[in-house]
């Protein structure tokens, strides 16, 4: 395909054309709270195998289902009290939620990548919220970049990297989290596992249940995308850096020396929401990136699992 991309204001009339084209088996951009999704309608098989050819994701590596609330969930989904659970402290918010599919769900099998389980979603940006509700239906929605590249946090670093490839974006601002949803799965009614870290932190998730969460088993458990080299920039990254060496650029937390810090007052939330922008602006710059380091707890646990993945080798 190549389109021109279509950049829509997150108003009645673009969000009323962006719900026209999800049904036109397009594929949709749109903010969340945590980075912007690449969307198509997850009951269309043409439109989520357009998802993965754009983004150039493997076949293997299912997708998250947004939907607008509980209610809508149970048409896809054997729920239970755990869900119940997490769903009324964390939803609509930055929390994923894996469960066994129902008989008859109705999405397409490329959505779950062909497992008897699907990821669950209720986003809480006002306009991912007006869009479903506009739609009406399920959206498959993956991180809006190329497989393997840093997430988007903005409409120019969906267009930057989607250009073309996809019909629309729709323009609302920077994203506020910063990293992606938090996915806890559900297997029987009594284990809940964390697949991925994310913007709801583990602490937290933990508190509500009122035990801890359990560790994946296998690799193979994890959720099946978690690639180990990932979020990568054009040029290496050094982690744990107390300064920048060479040709490199740094990348600061704290009150350290640097080019671009993630948060001087050494704040996880505000580092969070800088941290995808900027990757995408040293990335830009070709050099080298080192890292300072940054507190294994809260966000922080989240913002370490990318920095990970960036700096693993490719
Ligand atoms: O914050 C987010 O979660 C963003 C926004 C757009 O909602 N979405 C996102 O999607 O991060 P994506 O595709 O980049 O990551 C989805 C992750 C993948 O690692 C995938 O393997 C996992 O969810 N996943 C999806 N369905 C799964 C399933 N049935 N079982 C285990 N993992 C699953
Ligand atoms: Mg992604």
């Amino acid at each position: 395909m190549n389109t021109r991309t279509l950049r829509l204001t997150p108003d009645a009339k673009g969000l009323a054309r962006a719900a026209e084209l999800l049904t036109q088996s397009a594929l949709v951009s749109f903010p969340t709270e945590t980075v912007y999704g690449l969307g198509a309608d997850a009951r269309d098989g043409t439109a989520v195998a357009r998802i993965y050819e754009a983004k150039g994701r493997p076949s293997f590596n299912p997708l998250i289902v947004h939907i607008a609330d509980v209610s809508q969930a149970l048409d896809y989904v054997r729920w239970n009290n755990l869900a119940s659970k997490l769903a009324d402290a964390f939803w609509p918010g930055p929390l994923t939620l894996v469960l066994p599919l129902k008989q008859d769900h109705g999405l397409s099998s490329l959505v779950t990548a062909g497992l008897d389980t699907v990821a669950l979603r209720v986003p809480a940006h006002p306009t991912a919220r007006s869009l479903l509700k506009a739609f009406g239906g399920p959206v498959a929605a993956p991180s809006a970049n190329p497989s393997g590249k840093i997430s988007p946090t903005s409409a120019d670093h969906v267009v930057a990297g989607l250009e073309g490839r996809i019909e629309a974006v729709v323009d609302d601002g920077p994203c506020s989290v910063g990293v992606e949803s938090t996915i806890i799965g559900i297997s029987g009614a009594a284990t809940a596992v964390l697949l991925r870290s994310g913007g709801v932190p583990r602490e937290a998730i933990e508190s509500v249940l009122g035990s801890p969460l359990s560790d994946p088993q296998s690799a193979a458990v994890t959720a099946p995308g978690q690639l180990a080299s990932h979020y990568a920039p054009g040029a290496s990254v050094r982690l744990n850096a107390s300064q920048a060496l060479n040709d490199e650029v740094m990348l600061g937390f704290g009150a350290v020396p640097c080019d671009l810090n993630l948060s001087p007052d050494a704040d996880l939330q505000e580092a969070a929401a800088h941290l995808f922008e900027y990757l995408h602006r040293l990335d830009a710059l070709g050099r080298p990136i080192a890292v300072s380091p940054v507190p294994d707890h809260g966000l922080g646990s989240a913002i370490n699992d990318r920095l990970r993945r960036a700096a693993a080798p490719r």
